[in-house]
């Protein structure tokens, strides 16, 4: 296929095995294009669609992946129940001119005769999101750096809003020596600030106004960056966060590369990381309280 006519004619590729997929973006290695990868478990909303807007405007040519990973569901009930709406989904994909999808069943990602990778994600992997998920983030790593050394992109797409997983991928690229950019792409957000997400909906009127507290807690944490530690402002942060209906799972401050907590010292980047329910909907979000330079 030459490798103007996916940029050009914008037509949605379907593949399911790795060999097809790897000879059709052969051209583009070849001629050194660049190529985006959006990885997903499908279910697609308007978040991926960022994802994918962007990496369009960043790539030659924009590879979607459709694979719910059974290695990062710590329950099988989860794994079953998790939503598969892959006719919606082709459709918002070619809605959106995606070039290439690629929908592998779990037997072409994980052969019999697959290693899993060796990284060492701790202690990333274990708080925070991984203190009720053990084994998630692994799965993780493991089914993206599948897809980095099968589609060979050079830039992969992911939602700011896991902003742990975003740590996690980064960290397993640079372990694996893995030569790939990991872009982290702005979380969306409501009028009120509440960061989009498919759980919304699950969100009453009230509900959804409620929640904009995590919002603003986040940016009570920015206006007291540097004014106290890290360690006062998120004591400062939680008895604002403790006056509304919302309960509060975690709040933390910590350091973007390792993600360890951070008492005394801010740093570049330093990131305040949240989780609550919301009635029976678990929210997350973060925000950069100081600036990553
Ligand atoms: O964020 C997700 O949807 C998944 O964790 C990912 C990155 C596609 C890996 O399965």
């Amino acid at each position: 296929m030459p490798v103007c006519d996916i940029k050009e004619h914008s037509i949605l590729e379907r593949f399911e095995d790795i060999n097809s997929i790897r000879k059709a973006l052969k051209p583009f290695w070849d001629s050194k294009k660049i190529i985006g990868l959006v990885p997903t478990m499908g279910a697609l909303h308007e978040g991926h669609i960022s994802l994918l807007k962007q990496a369009k405007q960043e790539c030659d040519v924009v590879v979607v992946t459709i694979f719910v990973n059974p290695t990062q569901f710590n329950n099988s009930g989860d794994l079953d129940n998790y939503p598969r709406t892959i006719d919606e989904d082709l459709a918002l994909l070619r809605g959106e001119n995606c070039d290439i999808v690629f929908i592998p069943s779990v037997e072409e990602v994980y052969p019999k005769d697959y290693e899993n990778i060796k990284v060492d994600l701790s202690p990333m992997d274990e708080v925070m999101e991984g203190v009720h998920r053990p084994g998630h983030f692994e799965g993780v790593a493991n089914v993206v750096s599948r897809f980095f050394k099968i589609i060979e992109p050079q830039k992969a797409y992911f939602g700011r809003k896991d902003f742990q997983q975003v740590t996690v991928v980064e960290e397993t690229a640079r372990q694996l020596n893995l030569p790939v950019e990991i872009v982290p792409v702005e979380t969306l957000r409501a009028s009120n600030g509440l960061a989009l997400s498919s759980r919304n909906k699950r969100l009453s009127g009230d509900e959804l106004e409620k929640a904009s507290i995590i919002y603003r807690t986040l940016n009570y944490g920015k206006e007291l960056a540097h004014q106290t530690s890290p360690k006062d402002a998120l004591e400062k942060m939680k008895a604002y966060f403790e006056n509304n209906s919302l309960e509060l799972e975690y709040l933390d401050i910590v350091d973007p590369n390792s993600l360890e907590s951070l008492n005394q010292y801010w740093v570049p980047g330093t990131t305040a990381c949240i989780a609550a329910f919301c009635g029976e909907v678990r929210l997350i979000d973060n925000m950069e309280l100081v600036p990553n330079d």
